[in-house]
């Protein structure tokens, strides 16, 4: 950027007007903006890392009424908190979060840090999200730069091409901050890019900086921010077998995933890449039903595009199913989105039995 004197007066109308915008506009009731506790603003900052608010809200509430202070979380372990974590999806998070309660024990004793050097070092806490935290729970001067920060910034410096690179924008959040109300200026320029600065068909009509948002005046809103190529995701095929005890149908045969790759330390069913490891499974383990599908859905992560395969066979009691487990499906623990929904048919189709034999029998 150039012309310091010009970008002074600019910075100072760009946080004022966002300050003054955000008391009429603003969010002002979100869980986490009830107090300046900086443990439950970390808590609420990594789950909205990836996830929208809309979403984070039921799991931040169970999260804090279960673990209400960091010394709560620390005695805990991480299986209770995946548990709490199961469905929010980007399960590393979840570790990262008990991973950082053990630090905050042993180096900090159970005293979260308030500066960026120790923040920086915490699991999962990255530029953005420790100056959400300095920002939001100690007032201090530091900017942020997620995904609706970086959309503002490029539409109102209408930022392309060679511009548009991370040190770029982070410079030009640092400089636009205010010298006081950090709090309030990073909320409100959140807030901005969520309710008005929005990706598609933004209500420029209604934006406090509109008269110098320069993609505003030049008509660029719908060419900035530039798309850029999305990574293209790997298509993957997995099977998985929906197996339930032979006498009690609310047990289902079930394994917790190691420490590594997909959902790690998430309870599963039998999962396997490759028809010929199914096939090896069942053999193993005597399995001579027939297979059939039980569902058959779609389900992308970041870098992959599933094709998710349930099998349903059934067990007899002679099956040994060596290496598993047998779960209840009323039981709370830590599994995946997937495997909810499989879980969550299995109840209905339960239920749907049960009232269907009643009504036979009244009818008997
Ligand atoms: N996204 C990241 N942090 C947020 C916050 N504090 N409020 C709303 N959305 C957010």
């Amino acid at each position: 950027m150039s012309g310091t004197e010009e970008n002074n007066f600019q910075e100072k109308s760009f946080s004022k007007k966002l300050i003054s915008w955000h008391k009429l506009h603003g969010r002002h009731n979100l869980p986490w903006q009830a107090n300046t506790n900086p443990y439950e603003i970390w808590i609420s900052e990594i789950m909205l890392q990836q996830t929208q608010v809309s979403t984070v809200l039921q799991y931040y509430e169970k999260f804090i009424k279960k673990y209400p202070t960091i010394k709560d979380l620390s005695s805990s372990r991480l299986e209770n908190v995946l548990e709490l974590w199961s469905g929010l999806g980007y399960y590393r998070r979840a570790e990262y979060i008990f991973k950082t309660s053990q630090i905050i024990k042993e180096k900090h004793n159970y005293i979260f840090p308030e500066t960026y050097e120790e923040l920086i070092q915490l699991p999962g806490v990255g530029k953005s999200t420790a100056g959400a935290i300095l920002s939001l729970a100690y007032n201090k001067k530091f900017p942020i730069l997620d995904g609706n920060v970086k959309r503002v910034i490029k539409r109102y410096f209408a930022i392309r091409g060679d511009q548009n690179n991370e040190k770029n924008l982070w410079e030009i959040s640092e400089y636009l901050l205010p010298k006081k109300n950090n709090n309030i200026y990073t909320q409100s320029i959140m807030d901005l890019g969520s309710k008005i600065c929005m990706k598609n068909n933004p209500l420029c009509e209604k934006c406090p900086i509109k008269l110098k948002c320069k993609s505003f005046e030049l008509g660029l809103t719908n060419v900035i921010p530039e798309k850029i190529e999305k990574i293209k995701r790997k298509n993957k095929k997995l099977f998985f077998f929906l197996i339930q005890h032979p006498n009690d149908k609310n047990l289902i045969l079930m394994k917790k995933n190691d420490n590594k790759g997909l959902w790690a330390n998430l309870w599963s069913l039998p999962l396997f890449e490759k028809e010929k490891n199914y096939k090896e499974f069942l053999k193993n383990n005597q399995i001579e039903s027939k297979k059939i599908i039980y569902l058959n859905f779609a389900h992308d992560l970041t870098h992959l595009k599933l094709d998710i395969i349930i099998y349903k066979v059934d067990a007899k009691m002679s099956n040994k199913f060596n290496n598993y487990n047998w779960k209840n499906i009323y039981d709370i623990i830590g599994v995946s989105k997937p495997i909810i929904k499989v879980i969550k048919k299995l109840k209905e189709d339960i239920n749907n039995e049960k009232s269907n034999v009643l009504k036979i029998k009244k009818r008997a």
